[in-house]
């Protein structure tokens, strides 16, 4: 173990390893798995990916247990979930069976970057594809790198679990009604930048973008989903132009183990009025309950938090997850991969 971390403070950032590795697919096939010590990557510099952004990406966790062991956090879906943006964009999707013997390949190669159980730290684990074919008209590669790089990352709340506030603005959309939001390309990423740098100078946390067709229902929430506990029930919005989080999946299971009724919908922003609890969800902080959301259009602010704590119902998924993560509680759903 690299004892020179301090693994609470790390932020969520890049911080070198030792391995990545990497997989080319070539005259119609994927290569074998080479591992790398360089952290740099050499392309041709007319490749789709830099020209016309074919590039895709994933993020996922390994988790030192109590028990010692390591665990991924739902591996094959994130797997699933990578091969779904590939076809969005015409790529070539990464074999289930390739991209989970890569994980768990990086993984153990930088067993010693994994924060140790109870520093609230994880092994971040960038899983990327890019089209390196050199075009200059529009068109799809044939050739593309498939590449993991890991990072440790602190706790995601460094001064206590606590509320954020966010915002709505009509001004920006991330995606388009039916273009790629529902899969996980470098460039929405890109078209959010704006809005949220927008939303941090006037301190809010996070945009919560709203579907951009008709601009009345809830989308997602920065890079993050949405969720709403209201009447008791968990609420999510059901949409073409967001991304299918696996740590809302995650929570809808849990949720319904808790006894409460799922409803995955459209939400209208109105609704928020009615709401008990209202959290942004991920793999970055599970849950990151909301204080307060205001409506930079209409000048309405939705007051969530009535007492400015988090809810409990928040509380108690973010305990949950982190108790089945951490190995601290069974695994029923087999949700988590051990790295032997
Ligand atoms: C746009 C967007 N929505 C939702 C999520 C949450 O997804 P997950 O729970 O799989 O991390 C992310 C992060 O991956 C994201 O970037």
């Amino acid at each position: 173990m690299d004892t020179q971390i301090d693994w609470g403070k790390l932020p969520f950032g890049y911080y070198p390893t030792d391995y990545n590795v990497r997989c080319e697919f070539r005259n119609g096939q994927w290569g074998p798995i080479e591992v790398s010590q360089s952290d740099t990557i050499n392309i041709h510099m007319a490749a789709t990916a830099l020209h016309y952004g074919q590039e895709i990406f994933e993020g996922l966790k390994a988790f030192r247990g109590k028990d010692g062991k390591i665990r991924i956090f739902r591996l094959d879906e994130n797997a699933k979930r990578l091969r779904e943006s590939a076809k969005g964009l015409l790529m070539e999707p990464v074999p289930v069976e390739l991209f989970e013997e890569m994980c768990l390949k990086v993984v153990k190669l930088n067993e010693r970057f994994i924060p140790p159980y109870g520093s609230g730290a994880s092994l971040y684990l960038r899983p990327l594809e890019i089209g390196l074919s050199p075009r200059i008209g529009v068109k799809e590669a044939d050739e593309y790198l498939f590449m993991i790089m890991v990072t440790p990352v602190g706790p995601y709340f460094k001064g206590g679990f606590k509320n954020t506030n966010i915002c709505i603005m009509r001004n920006f959309d991330r995606v388009a009604p039916l273009g790629t939001g529902r899969w996980k390309v470098g460039g929405n990423y890109a078209a959010s930048m704006m809005p949220t740098h927008l939303a941090h100078e006037k301190g809010y946390s996070a945009v919560l973008f709203l579907d951009p067709k008709e601009k009345k229902y809830l989308d997602e929430c920065g890079p993050a989903n949405f969720y709403a506990i209201k009447d008791g029930k968990y609420i999510t919005p059901k949409s073409d132009s967001i991304l299918p989080s696996i740590t809302n999946m995650s929570l809808m299971d849990i949720a319904r183990e808790m006894g409460m009724e799922v409803e995955e919908r459209r939400i209208a922003v109105e609704e928020l009025a009615d709401v008990s609890e209202a959290a942004a969800c991920g793999t970055a902080a599970v849950c990151s309950p909301i204080g307060e959301i205001d409506d930079l259009d209409t000048g309405h602010k939705y007051i969530i938090s009535k007492d400015g704590k988090p809810g409990p119902v928040t509380t108690e998924f973010v305990r949950r997850l982190d108790a089945i993560r951490n190995g601290e509680e069974p695994d029923t759903h087999g949700w988590c991969t051990i790295v032997e």
